[in-house]
């Protein structure tokens, strides 16, 4: 860390590293940069480390930038403490150039009013902040049903928000007890609503990921934005399993654990999104991918995005909610080391070649 020093501190500094040489053994913590090079040649120490993150990983999307690849990931709203948590999300997001997804929109799809200040958050970010709405792919099954899509455009309006993000989740939705069935098959339905609306879509998970054939038919259609939510971190599928002990026909809910916990993680679906496109030089129209599910940290966020190599920015949930629960300076706080760190890392490591130069 680049921080002054002066000869007066230096006996000080000796007698540190002496005393702490024995606890700086790192064989057994492991090299954390799988996936990445360390290359300390040709970087330089970052002086304003948001700058640096701008200017090396910022993305453009819709015409906005994302100023750091950082996204905060859709969380539900409708409650007192939800709202309190969305607001303070919404003014960091606004205030470090991050992009945001608000939890499920569908209370306020049906009731506005009473829901505003949980999803009104537009005025709190400012209008360069990148915004997007979320509906769960069995609202739009059911709002394409009743032929009520115009409803998702005037929610968008209402919301100023950039675009909808459809969440897929048939799994959590078969797990939870006041679950929705869905009727269709997810592909279907989207294909529909593309035609329906004029919006930007996003299409994400809620924390299984997907596999490849869902990946390539997502990629394939006139998407902004593909955002993994892979398996690896919230599970809403075990959450649902956990919350009942049997199900209404009677049947021990911990039989089907095993059904919770399929999915693919950030990592395999960086890999599928690789061979999909090297595949017969697949193109698609995706502005941005969100790397997201189970993310530890920013190195993992950065590493996975840069194997990418195209416009990428990584997302949090829970530990966005873990820093927000907090408050604002210890939120704020987590943003600057996350946007810190990167700086560092786009300094020094670069996705790894393979042992190329
Ligand atoms: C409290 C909470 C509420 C969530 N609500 C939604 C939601 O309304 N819509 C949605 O698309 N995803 C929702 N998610 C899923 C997250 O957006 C994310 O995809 C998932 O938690 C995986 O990310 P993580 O491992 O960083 O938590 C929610 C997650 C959490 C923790």
């Amino acid at each position: 860390m680049v921080t002054p020093t002066t000869e007066t501190s230096a006996p000080n500094r000796k007698a540190e590293h002496i005393a702490l040489t024995q606890k700086a053994q790192v064989k057994e913590l492991g090299p954390r940069s799988h996936g990445l090079d360390y290359e300390p040649l040709f970087g330089r120490h970052p002086l304003n480390p948001r700058q640096t993150v701008e200017q090396k990983l910022g993305v453009t999307i819709l015409g906005k930038r994302l100023k750091a690849p950082i996204w905060i990931s859709s969380m539900t709203g409708g409650t007192p403490e939800a709202q309190k948590i969305n607001q303070l999300l919404a003014r960091v997001a606004g205030e470090y150039g991050l992009g945001m997804g608000l939890g499920s929109c569908r209370p306020y799809l049906h009731n506005p009013k009473q829901y505003a200040a949980d999803f009104e958050v537009r005025s709190i970010m400012g209008d360069e902040a990148i915004l997007f709405a979320n509906l769960g792919i069995a609202q739009i099954e059911e709002l394409l049903q009743d032929r009520a899509t115009e409803k998702i455009e005037s929610m968008i309006h209402a919301l100023k928000a950039d675009g909808l993000i459809v969440h897929l989740n048939p799994l959590q939705e078969w797990f939870q007890p006041e679950g929705d069935v869905i009727k269709r098959p997810a592909l279907e339905t989207l294909q529909e609503l593309l035609e329906k609306v004029k919006v930007p879509v996003m299409v994400k998970e809620v924390g299984q990921g997907m596999g490849p054939r869902s990946l390539k038919a997502l990629l394939e259609m006139p998407l902004v934005a593909i955002d993994f939510a892979a398996f690896g971190g919230t599970n809403f599928s075990y959450l649902e399993l956990l919350r009942q002990g049997t199900n209404e026909l009677g049947q021990e809910m911990s039989h089907f654990e095993d059904l919770a916990c399929v999915g693919h993680d950030a990592q395999s679906m960086v890999k599928f999104f690789r061979k999909i496109q090297s595949e017969n030089g697949h193109r698609d129209q995706l502005s941005l991918v969100i790397v997201s599910g189970g993310i530890g940290s920013f190195l993992e966020g950065y590493r996975l995005t840069q194997e990418l190599k195209r416009p990428a920015v990584y997302a949090y949930a829970k530990r966005f909610l873990d820093a927000a629960s907090q408050g604002e300076t210890l939120l704020r706080r987590f943003v600057e080391q996350e946007i810190h760190g990167l700086a560092v890392a786009s300094e020094f490591l670069v996705a790894s070649s393979g042992g190329e130069c």
